[in-house]
């Protein structure tokens, strides 16, 4: 199965929708030359397409849905320098949908439309104080001053509940992904050395996962030595590795648009110091306690509140705490999240989780005065028994790590 079903994405998001309701979701723009074009995830999802400027609307009537898209005409003065456009029937092709319009015609199929529209949910994320409209923004402003009677809403509740709930080949891409990200961290658990510079250890994750056929990363990777790992998103990379400093890895290939999210920390020199294991296991111990309680039913906060338990008891253990709210001090973020197409993927925080919800699960300790910051994270599918961690064979245990890291010429 090397596509997604999309037909039966459309569906779902059909019966998400009441008659006289309406999706309008965009494509991501073209960035300029040497920028990687990234598509918009919820576009990518209903569609299959990779092209950039292009539209999606879904419309639903009393009786049908209808789904069109438009995309952008072949400018013959642009094809030497960008190569030719997706074609219509191509579209049709990679998509599915048969009905397939130029871009410059959506004014013209909106006007059509819209009068008995009710409600058109379209993307209300703005980027952020200060960045101005972006180009969708301003389209969507100027539908609304054209038809007032319309209510315009955020599309993200009707596709959250689609998009969390992960289908079999949407597994199989993180399975991928997450099995191409492992190679990567063995390759850098064996041919670590001290004296090495972060950035080589990275070239060797971005190598294996290339080796595997994965040519991009789904986020920067975070490759922190030493001081560096109590800094949660250091991914400056440039430093040389201490010689009995532990490194924590925070990576995750990307396979057909769906991100792995893996953490590992291991001593560069193959053995942790007896305070570096101490600290090490208190954040295995909870990482595996966290992910034994997964199951449909619990949610992330319920997840976050046990974890903020564990981790002030360890804590205490440790020396470093007395009183419970102290904890912060040394854990500052949340225990996990959905994992998908988007690194910190849509999914409910407060509500059950599912058969086919994925979530990650990363308990952290950051000790700066120690120079010590460990993390392990996994990546965890909810089933109708409980959980499969789709990371499990990528080591952790303490003694596999001492193992596979002494191995090669540093014995
Ligand atoms: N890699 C970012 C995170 O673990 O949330
Ligand atoms: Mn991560
Ligand atoms: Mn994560």
């Amino acid at each position: 199965m090397n596509i997604p079903n999309l037909e039966d994405r459309r569906t779902r998001l059909a019966e998400a929708l009441q008659p006289n309701e309406m999706i309008i979701i965009f494509g991501a723009p073209e960035p300029t030359y040497p920028r990687r074009f990234k598509q918009e995830n919820n576009f990518l999802y209903f569609t299959g397409l990779e092209t950039p400027n292009a539209a999606f609307v879904g419309y639903k009537t009393a009786t049908s849905f209808f789904a069109t898209l438009f995309i952008e005409r072949q400018d013959p003065a642009m094809v030497v320098w960008e190569g030719a456009k997706t074609s219509p029937q191509d579209a049709t092709e990679t998509s599915g949908i048969k009905n397939v319009h130029y871009l410059d015609q959506l004014p013209t199929h909106l006007n059509l439309w819209m009068p008995k529209v009710k409600t058109c949910y379209v993307n209300k994320a703005t980027g952020g104080l200060g960045s101005g409209l972006n180009s969708e923004q301003q389209f969507i402003r100027t539908l609304k001053d054209h038809f007032p009677n319309v209510m315009f809403q955020s599309f993200m509740p009707i596709i959250t509940p689609l998009r969390a709930c992960k289908d079999a080949w949407e597994i199989e891409q993180l399975s991928t992904a997450i099995e191409a990200t492992g190679k990567g961290i063995h390759r850098i658990f064996t041919d670590a050395r001290p004296g090495m510079h972060e950035y080589q250890l990275e070239a060797l994750l971005r190598f294996e996962a290339m080796n595997c056929g994965l040519p991009h990363q789904g986020f920067f990777p975070i490759i922190a030595s030493g001081l560096n790992a109590a800094t949660l998103h250091y991914h400056a990379n440039n430093c040389p590795v201490g010689e009995n400093e532990m490194v924590l890895l925070d990576v995750g290939a990307d396979c057909l648009g769906y991100s792995a999210d893996i953490s590992r920390t291991f001593p560069v020199s193959g053995t942790f110091t007896p305070r570096q294991r101490e600290v090490y296991q208190a954040v295995l111990d909870i990482n595996k306690e966290i992910i034994s309680m997964v199951k449909p039913g619990v949610t992330m906060t319920e997840l976050n509140k046990r974890t903020v338990e564990l981790i002030t008891a360890a804590l205490k253990k440790l020396g470093l705490i007395e009183k419970d709210e102290e904890y912060r001090k040394y854990y500052m973020h949340s225990v996990g999240h959905h994992l998908g197409m988007d690194t910190h993927d849509v999914g409910p925080r407060d509500e059950p989780l599912i058969p086919g919800h994925v979530i990650t699960v990363e308990p952290g300790l950051y000790i700066p005065e120690e120079a010590i910051g460990v993390r392990i994270e996994d990546d965890i599918l909810v089933t109708e028994e409980g959980y499969i961690n789709l990371s499990v064979s990528i080591p952790k245990e303490v003694a596999e790590l001492e193992q596979i890291c002494i191995r090669g010429d540093k014995q």
